[in-house]
């Protein structure tokens, strides 16, 4: 009798969550939703560029719908499911082959191995880095002005949509962080790049908004200090998160944050919120999950094409040596989308971004 009514009790719940979820399709909360970023969001805009940087094979992809590949990871995005929470019931397509039918609800120009600063990335071959991004958003609404013949319904529209952006940690992996590629950075101290990132990035940012953008969610940096194959190429014993990268990081987001809060200051109706990456991922009370890779990787870090991965996806943090699993990435959509601490997002969650008035 107990065992039925709890059976009982989940079918219920099943029920209503079937009924949010019948309720959420078509009727997304925005009406539009772009996304700027590298490899955490992309999802298949580098398949067809001249780069090592591509997930087009696979393991990548082995839990997405469809076994479709492109993503860095098994299976979906941060973005993915930001997506899915603002109720969207199609995936975002990626900008490269984004149709007119497609871009009124908005297109990811996500691209691995890209960051702030042009050349960032650019020994693993092309990217679309971020002022790359903003161009092809620019080229992106006069398309999609074109095709609804109304300048002041597509202004509305633009005002209306949430904007993501990741990006960051090919600045420090695939630039900083290899001085004899890049020299240039190394002529900085680490407080003297980080601000001279930030400035970038507000300037992109600033950008952004002058294309209409109101609503646009920043992502600080994760501590790639411990990601695998930072742990590999620069850690010394132990396998222990490199402290120095995550020292060079937290300044990175510590600088964030309050240029987030000067453009919210700046600009006029702007709604800009820091995502702290750092906070969500902070690891809970005595959980430990294995700090391997899930896939068996190649010396870059990537899976070793047609590899098989590690068959319990739900217990790893890292998927290849630099990129979270479907399941991390889980977490960090839920907790941008719904805060559980003050610290996760400042000053809004999305959930809350998506509510205020511009
Ligand atoms: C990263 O480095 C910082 C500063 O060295 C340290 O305090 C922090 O514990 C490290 N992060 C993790 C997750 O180990
Ligand atoms: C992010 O959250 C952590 C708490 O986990 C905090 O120590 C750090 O200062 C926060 N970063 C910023 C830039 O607010």
């Amino acid at each position: 009798m107990a065992c039925d009514s709890q059976l009982f009790t989940v079918f219920v719940v099943l029920g209503i969550l079937q009924i949010q979820t019948f309720l959420v399709v078509g009727e997304p909360r925005v009406p539009c939703l772009f996304i700027f970023g590298d490899s955490l969001v992309d999802n298949g805009n580098n398949n067809n560029l001249e780069t090592q940087a591509k997930a087009n094979y696979k393991p990548y992809g082995v839990d997405f719908p469809g076994g479709v590949t492109g993503r860095f990871t098994n299976g979906r995005t941060i973005a993915d499911m930001i997506g899915h929470l603002l109720g969207f019931s199609k995936f975002i397509p990626p900008h490269a082959t984004a149709t007119d039918d497609e871009i009124s609800t908005g297109v990811n120009y996500g691209s691995g191995s890209a960051g702030i600063r042009d050349e960032s990335g650019s020994h693993l071959g092309d990217r679309l880095y971020l002022a790359r991004q903003i161009r092809n958003h620019k080229a992106l609404i006069t398309r999609l002005t074109n095709l609804q013949n109304n300048k002041a319904l597509t202004d509305e529209h633009l005002k209306q949509c949430i904007y993501l952006s990741n990006i960051g940690s090919n600045d420090y992996i695939n630039n900083f962080l290899i001085p004899e590629l890049y020299p240039q950075s190394h002529s900085y101290t680490s407080d003297q790049f980080a601000a001279l990132l930030i400035r970038q990035y507000t300037q992109h940012l600033t950008t952004l908004y002058n294309l209409g953008a109101r609503k646009i969610a920043v992502f600080g940096l994760g501590q790639i200090g411990c990601a695998l194959e930072v742990i590999a190429r620069f850690g010394k014993d132990g396998g222990s998160c490199v402290d120095l990268i995550n020292d060079s990081v937290n300044i990175f987001n510590g600088r964030l944050k309050p240029a987030i809060d000067k453009l919210n200051n700046d600009l006029a109706g702007s709604r800009f919120t820091f995502i702290n990456v750092t906070s969500i991922l902070a690891p809970q009370g005595g959980v430990q999950f294995p700090n391997i890779p899930c896939c068996q990787v190649r010396p870059d870090g990537q899976c070793i094409p047609d590899t098989n991965p590690c068959p319990n996806r739900g217990l790893s943090v890292y998927y290849d040596g630099f990129h979270p699993t479907e399941i991390a990435n889980t977490v960090l959509a839920t907790r941008s989308y719904t805060s559980l601490s003050n610290m996760d997002a400042s000053p809004y969650d999305i959930s809350h971004l998506v509510q205020v008035a511009n």
